[in-house]
């Protein structure tokens, strides 16, 4: 165990990402010095302008949550998602090791096929259909392949959170100028509160964890449920009607069922994820209604 009070963190995307700026507010909750970084302080792709970042910083940890995360996009874009998802990762492992910094990334659900029915562990076999997926699964498997210890990647999934548009907040917005939505109900996952994602990633830090974890919010959602849970809780006039992804359908592949089972991460930190329907709450209670 490790205090981290002292602590100095770069976060890569935390001044302007979803999961970025809940984890600056959080690592500095417990007494980190966080250095939040955005593309106008770096050019992620240039490895000199990483090095001479890293040489005046001398972080203990490098947060990395700074991905090409456009899905459907990314099919038409695959070299760009590939350096942002895979090439990107790797240098900051080499440059880690090389500073004997911490690297903490982030990675997704959308490695699965969705073929199974019960909680995808971190043991089971990966299986992207998607160029993000793809780019995201190569970018992990280059990591773990470097040999260097000192790695934590946690996958992740379904994020919505404050400071940035989300699925929630588009939901929210659509539903107060239309009667009724049609959203897929053919699609599961683990939606995620990204300052619970964040602070369960500060007790993977305090537990010197290394390796892959799956954090998530506890619970299953489809798109359809989620919606209608956040429609109901702020009191928004709007119907729900369920529809198959067959009737949307998208460029991208998405996995049908991509709930992630978080076993590892509650034996090691002690800690169970709260459900994502409290989550929720807080989300639209605390944070959209401050707004
Ligand atoms: N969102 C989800 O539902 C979800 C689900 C599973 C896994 N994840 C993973 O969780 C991590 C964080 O996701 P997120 O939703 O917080 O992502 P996000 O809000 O889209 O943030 C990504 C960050 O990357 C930066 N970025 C994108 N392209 C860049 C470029 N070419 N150069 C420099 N910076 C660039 C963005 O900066 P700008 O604001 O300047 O563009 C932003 O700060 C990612 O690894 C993602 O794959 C997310």
């Amino acid at each position: 165990m490790i205090e981290l009070k002292g602590k100095k963190a770069v976060v890569l995307g935390g001044r302007t990402g979803l999961l970025g700026q809940s984890l600056t507010e959080v690592l500095r909750s417990h007494g980190a010095v966080t250095i939040p970084l955005s593309r106008n302080d770096f050019d992620p792709l240039n490895e000199e302008s990483l090095t001479a970042l890293l040489e005046r910083e001398e972080p203990d940890f490098i947060v990395n949550t700074i991905a090409y995360t456009m899905v459907d996009q990314a099919e038409d874009e695959e070299k760009k998602a590939h350096l942002l998802n895979t090439t990107f990762p790797v240098i900051l492992a080499r440059l880690a090791k090389k500073h004997n910094s911490k690297l903490i990334h982030f990675s997704t659900d959308f490695v699965f096929d969705g073929k199974k029915d019960s909680p995808y562990t971190e043991e089971d076999k990966t299986n992207p259909k998607s160029v993000y997926g793809e780019t995201k699964l190569a970018g992990e498997s280059q990591l773990i392949k470097l040999g260097y210890e000192n790695i934590l990647i946690i996958r992740t999934a379904w994020l919505f959170g404050p400071n940035k548009t989300n699925f929630v907040h588009k939901i929210l917005n659509f539903a107060q100028e239309r009667d009724c939505l049609n959203i897929v109900h053919d699609q599961n996952g683990s939606p995620t509160y990204t300052p619970d994602l964040a602070e369960y990633t500060a007790q993977l830090l305090i537990a010197e964890a290394t390796g892959i974890f799956n954090v998530v919010n506890s619970g299953k959602a489809s798109w359809c449920e989620l919606a209608a849970e956040a429609i109901n809780c702020a009191g928004v006039n709007c119907l729900v009607n369920p529809v198959p992804t067959s009737s949307y359908p998208t460029k991208a592949y998405r996995p049908s069922y991509s709930v992630l089972d978080t076993e590892k991460f509650i034996k090691i930190t002690g800690i169970t994820p709260r459900p994502w329907v409290q989550a929720l709450r807080d989300y639209i209670y605390n944070d959209i209604e401050e707004q």
